[in-house]
C-alpha cells in the first residue's frame, strides 16, 4: 500500500517515523487514539503556544512553543513546521533551543524585506524573529532577535541581544509588524501582571522606542499574554476597516481558565483607541488559546489568518494524549462584520481545508423529534458539517458526534436560553481533570427560527462555527475509539431539519 504524504508517494512502512522522548525513541504512527487527523500537533513531546507565523516565499511558517525533552511544560523552544496550503504540514528541526540561562518564549517573525536589519547576506530579504528570552533564575523576560537567511531552515541570535529589556519579569511575547504610512516597525507587548500591552516602534527592529500603553480593560482578571493588532476590512461594507487588537488571558476566560477577547478600534501608529466597552471573547468554548495571525500573508491574497493553541492552561499538562500533547486550531481567516450596529470578529475556516473532503453525504427536509441516529453511512469520527435547523416547536435541536450508547459530545440550539452550546460533559475520557468536563453557551445574536452550522470533528476535538463565524466554540474531546455514531435530536417538541452536509475528511498524514 502506498500512502500519500504531502505531495509524495511513499510506502507506508516509511511513515512510521520514530521520535525522541525523554531518552527513549519513541514510534509514531498518527494513528494513535486522540492523534488530530487533520490538525497539527507535534510528532512527539509538549505543545503549547503558536509563535513565529510568518509566510514567505511559498511557505507558511509555523513555529511553536515546545518541549523537545518531555510530555510536559519544560525546555522552552521552538519547534517548527511549514506548509504550502496550511493544511498538511511538514515537520522540520528544532528552529531555537533553550540555552544555559534563557528559555525561548512566545513571539512573532517577519520578512524584513527593506533588510532595515542589515540581516541579510543576499539579495533576499532575512527573516527576523522577536521572541521572549525567559531567565528562569533571574525573575526578568526580555526580547531578544534571531534571523534567518536560508527561508527559515537555521537561525542565529543577534549577537547584541537583548534588545528590549525593562528589567520586568513578566514582560513578553512580542508580535511585530510593519506599519506602512509611518515606514516603520510596530511591536505590541504584554505586561502580563500588570494586564498591559505596551506599544514600541523602531526602525530596524534592534533599537525600540515605546510608543504608548492599553489597558487595564475589557476583562482583567487573568493575567495578559499573547497580543495580536491587525486590521481588518469589514464585510459589505467596501474599503472601511477597523483596528482589532487581540489579547489572551491566563485564567477567568468566559469558558473557564484561559481564553482570548478582542477590541475593535483604531490605530494610529501611536496609540490604540477601542470603540467600546464591552467584553468581546474570541471563542465561546474551553480550548482556543494564544491565538496570533500570520505576517507578509501576500497582498494579492488579502488574508489575515490565525490558529490558536487547542488547549487551556487549567489541564493541558494532563490531557490523556501520547506521545505528544496538544493541537493547533484549523487556521481561520479573520473578517469584521456589523451586527446590530456593533463591529463583530469573524473567524472562518480556510477554504483549503476543502481539498481534505471525501465522500459527500446530505440529507434534507426532515423532521426531528428525539434522538435520531443516522446510521453506518454517516458514522466517523473525523468530518466537516453543514447544517441548518428550524425551531418548529422544539425547545432544543441540535447534533450529537461521537457519540455511542454511553458517550456523546452535543451541539444544541437552546431556544428557551437563546444560546447555542457543546457539551462535553458525556463526551468521553473526562476524568484526569476535574476542570475538563462542562457545558458551554454561547448567545445566539438576534431572534431566529432558523439556525445555520459549521462543524470541523476531528479524533479530539471539535470547532463550532455559528452565527456567520461570529460565535465560535473550540473545545478538545476525548472520546472512545468506537464512539463514531452521528445523531440529530430535538426535545420538547418537533423541530426541522432543512439541510445536513457531511463530509468525511482525509487526514493529512496519510
Ligand atoms: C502563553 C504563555 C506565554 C509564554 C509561553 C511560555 O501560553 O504563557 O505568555 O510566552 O506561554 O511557554
Amino acid at each position: 500500500m502506498a500512502l500519500r504524504f504531502r505531495n509524495f508517494l511513499i510506502p507506508s512502512v516509511l511513515l512510521v517515523c520514530f521520535g525522541h522522548y525523554q531518552g527513549m525513541t519513541q514510534e509514531v504512527t498518527y494513528q494513535e487514539q486522540f492523534r488530530p487527523q487533520f490538525h497539527f500537533s507535534p510528532a512527539v513531546n509538549w505543545m503549547n503556544d503558536p509563535n513565529g507565523m510568518v509566510y514567505y516565499d511559498g511557505e507558511y511558517h509555523l513555529f511553536y512553543q515546545h518541549n523537545p525533552e518531555g510530555i510536559q511544560w519544560g525546555h522552552m523552544s521552538w519547534g517548527h513546521a511549514i506548509s504550502t496550503d496550511l493544511v498538511h504540514w511538514t515537520h522540520l528541526p528544532l528552529a531555537l533551543p533553550e540555552t544555559d540561562s534563557t528559555m525561548v518564549f512566545s513571539g512573532s517573525a517577519v520578512v524584513d524585506w527593506q533588510n532595515t536589519s542589515g540581516f541579510s547576506t543576499s539579495e533576499k530579504p532575512p527573516l527576523v524573529a522577536i521572541y521572549t528570552a525567559h531567565y528562569p533564575t533571574q525573575r526578568k523576560q526580555a526580547q531578544y532577535l534571531a534571523y534567518s537567511n536560508d527561508r527559515g531552515r537555521t537561525w542565529i541570535p543577534y549577537e547584541n541581544n537583548p534588545v528590549l529589556d525593562i528589567g520586568m519579569a513578566d514582560f513578553r511575547d512580542p508580535k511585530v509588524f510593519w506599519y506602512a504610512p509611518e515606514e516603520k516597525w510596530v511591536m505590541v507587548i504584554a505586561l502580563s501582571l500588570e494586564r498591559k500591552l505596551h506599544f514600541y516602534e523602531s526602525k530596524d527592529l534592534k533599537e525600540w522606542d515605546f510608543l504608548s500603553s492599553f489597558g487595564p480593560t475589557g476583562n482583567a482578571d487573568g493575567i495578559w499574554e499573547c497580543p495580536d493588532l491587525f486590521e481588518l476590512d469589514i464585510e459589505n461594507e467596501s474599503g472601511v476597516s477597523r483596528w482589532v487588537l487581540e489579547v489572551d488571558q491566563g485564567s477567568e476566560a468566559i469558558a473557564g481558565g484561559s481564553g482570548g477577547q478582542y477590541f475593535v478600534g483604531d490605530f494610529d501608529g501611536t496609540t490604540f483607541t477601542p470603540e467600546h466597552s464591552d467584553i468581546r471573547w474570541v471563542d465561546y468554548g474551553k480550548d482556543f488559546y494564544a491565538a496570533v495571525s500570520w505576517s507578509d500573508v501576500p497582498a494579492d491574497d488579502g488574508r489575515r489568518i490565525w490558529l490558536g493553541w487547542m488547549n487551556n492552561w487549567l489541564y493541558a499538562n494532563d490531557i490523556p494524549t501520547y506521545p505528544w500533547r496538544s493541537a493547533q486550531s484549523i487556521p481561520r481567516t479573520l473578517t469584521l462584520r456589523r451586527i446590530d450596529d456593533e463591529l463583530r470578529l469573524v473567524q472562518r475556516p480556510v477554504q483549503e481545508l476543502q481539498t481534505l473532503r471525501q465522500d459527500h453525504l446530505r440529507l434534507e427536509d426532515q423532521v426531528l423529534n428525539g434522538i435520531m441516529d443516522l446510521g453506518e453511512a454517516f458514522a466517523g469520527k473525523s468530518m466537516e458539517l453543514l447544517v441548518e435547523f428550524e425551531i418548529g416547536d422544539s425547545d432544543e435541536v441540535g447534533l450529537r458526534v461521537h457519540a455511542s450508547d454511553d458517550e456523546a459530545t452535543i451541539v444544541s440550539l437552546n431556544f428557551l436560553r437563546g444560546t447555542i452550546s457543546v457539551n462535553r460533559r458525556e463526551s468521553g475520557n473526562i476524568d484526569f481533570h476535574p476542570t475538563f468536563a462542562g457545558h458551554y453557551h454561547g448567545p445566539v445574536l438576534g431572534f431566529k427560527t432558523r439556525v445555520q452550522l459549521h462543524i470541523f470533528v476531528d479524533w479530539s476535538s471539535i470547532e463550532v462555527f455559528a452565527e456567520n463565524g461570529t460565535i465560535v466554540f473550540t473545545n478538545q474531546i476525548f472520546p472512545a475509539m468506537e464512539s463514531n455514531r452521528l445523531e440529530l435530536y430535538a426535545k420538547g417538541g418537533p423541530a426541522r431539519l432543512i439541510s445536513l452536509d457531511v463530509w468525511k475528511l482525509d487526514s493529512i498524514w496519510e
